[in-house]
């Protein structure tokens, strides 16, 4: 038997209930907030992962499906979505002259090489948004209570957002050095991964999932202490606004993304109970114009959607998810199925879910097929009533039964379900 590779799964069941639930809330969501759904390849140039997401990243340098096509190309399935959105964004030039907000939405598998365990898979999807040409602080706390009442709108109320600040290339330039002096002295105390972090990329230390708890770490400095006046005067701003939205957050200094590519406000969202990540995005004004783009701010975020359905399925459990149906529509005879066959395409145009006895099962067998599959009412066939055009309908449930003409009967089930 050929099984699935490490690190995949196949999506059925409630759990495809559930995502295909959750991607009609965000397009509903995403209309309501002005947001443009785009598609990208799965694929792209290699380079645009390098300078895009960080040379340094350990989804860079540890993470990506990378592989030469028969063309000889470097090519890489994307590990998110902000990269290949960006690229679009400038190739098609979707910028335009236009002086708005520009909102993109996206809903896409996105190819990670790590370890699997829970939550943590090889082949991921993301719902993430990305709206470019506005700096105003106004829309980051637009997009982030966007994210934070999407998450209250799928039932999740213990939904908050952790928040925090790089602040501007100053604030981190001063803030990187402080990093590097406080560590130096300690290098050998440091995990392997962040022996390397303290020359390539110091603000990943605190990303540190092996020594976070240590002295060394607890005692290690904040940005807050090191952001310039302006930084500060924007934080505070974006806070204003969140309190407006009505958004839970609170401020984690530990928040620095595994992203290069953030400045100023970075955020996650969790529960209140979970501590892994549902979500996570920051503002990058920079990398447009790093990715050969005009100059461009830009900010947004994506979730993991195989989190929020494995959040969801714990706590709505299977039963709410189960698929239901409208009507079962039973039959026995060759006069039966001819009957039955042509009311389930009417029932059906008529936006009337329902199945047929399509495997010639027994009236027992209907009966529990029909249960099986949470139909509502079933439909009884018999010849006698057929030949007057009447029609029996059950109550699945209180096993009420009418009889209709066979005219009525898709008023009937519409008034009923
Ligand atoms: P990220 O934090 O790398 O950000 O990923 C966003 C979310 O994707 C995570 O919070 C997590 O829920 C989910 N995720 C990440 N890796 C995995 C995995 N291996 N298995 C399951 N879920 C996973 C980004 O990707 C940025 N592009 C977000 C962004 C958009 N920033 C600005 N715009």
């Amino acid at each position: 038997m050929i099984t699935k590779p490490k690190g995949t799964y196949d999506l059925y069941g409630t759990d495809e209930r559930i995502y295909s639930y959750i991607s009609n809330l965000i397009d509903d969501y995403m209309i309501n907030y002005n947001y443009d759904k785009i598609r990208t390849p799965v694929f792209e140039a290699s380079e645009l992962f390098h300078r895009g997401v960080g040379e340094t990243t350990d989804i860079v340098t540890k993470e990506t499906y990378d592989f030469t096509d028969r063309g000889g190309r470097s090519i890489t399935l994307r590990p998110e979505g902000t990269a290949g959105v960006v690229r679009s964004f400038i190739e098609n030039k979707l910028y335009g002259n236009r002086s708005d907000a520009i909102k993109f939405y996206y809903n896409e598998t996105m190819y990670r090489y790590e370890r699997p365990q829970a939550g943590r898979y090889r082949e991921l999807t993301q719902i993430g948004v990305e709206v470019f040409n506005s700096d105003d602080v106004m829309i980051d706390a637009e997009v982030i209570s966007l994210g934070y009442n999407i998450l209250k709108e799928l039932g999740l109320n213990d939904a908050v957002v952790k928040l925090n600040t790089l602040g501007d290339a100053e604030s981190r330039k001063n803030y990187t050095k402080a990093l590097v002096d406080y560590f130096k002295p300690h290098v050998k105390e440091l995990c392997e991964d962040c022996q390397r972090r303290l020359d390539t990329n110091p603000l990943r230390l605190l990303d540190c999932k092996v020594d976070s708890d240590t002295e060394l770490f607890k005692n290690a400095p904040v940005i807050s202490d090191y952001l310039t006046p302006s930084s500060i005067e924007r934080f505070n701003k974006l806070k204003e606004y969140l309190n407006i939205l009505d958004v839970d957050y609170e401020i984690n200094y530990n928040i620095v993304r595994g992203l290069d590519y953030y400045d100023h406000d970075v955020w996650e969202y969790f529960l209140e109970d979970n501590n892994l990540a549902l979500g996570g995005g920051g503002r990058y004004n920079t990398l447009i114009k790093s990715l050969d783009g005009p100059e461009m701010p830009a900010v947004g975020f994506a979730f993991g959607v195989d989190r929020l359905i494995s959040v969801i399925k714990n706590k709505i459990g299977e039963n709410e998810a189960e698929k239901t149906l409208d009507a079962f529509i039973m039959s026995i005879n060759e006069e039966e199925r001819m009957f039955a066959i042509k009311i389930s395409q009417t029932l059906r145009l008529n936006n009337i879910s329902c199945e047929i006895n399509s495997t010639n099962l027994g009236l027992k067998a209907q009966f529990k097929q029909a249960d099986r599959l949470n139909s509502k009412f079933l439909v009884l066939l018999n010849s006698e009533d057929l030949k007057k055009g009447i029609i029996t309908i059950k109550d699945n449930k209180t096993k009420e039964e009418v009889k209709v003409d066979e005219s009525e009967v898709v008023d009937y089930l519409l008034g009923n379900i």
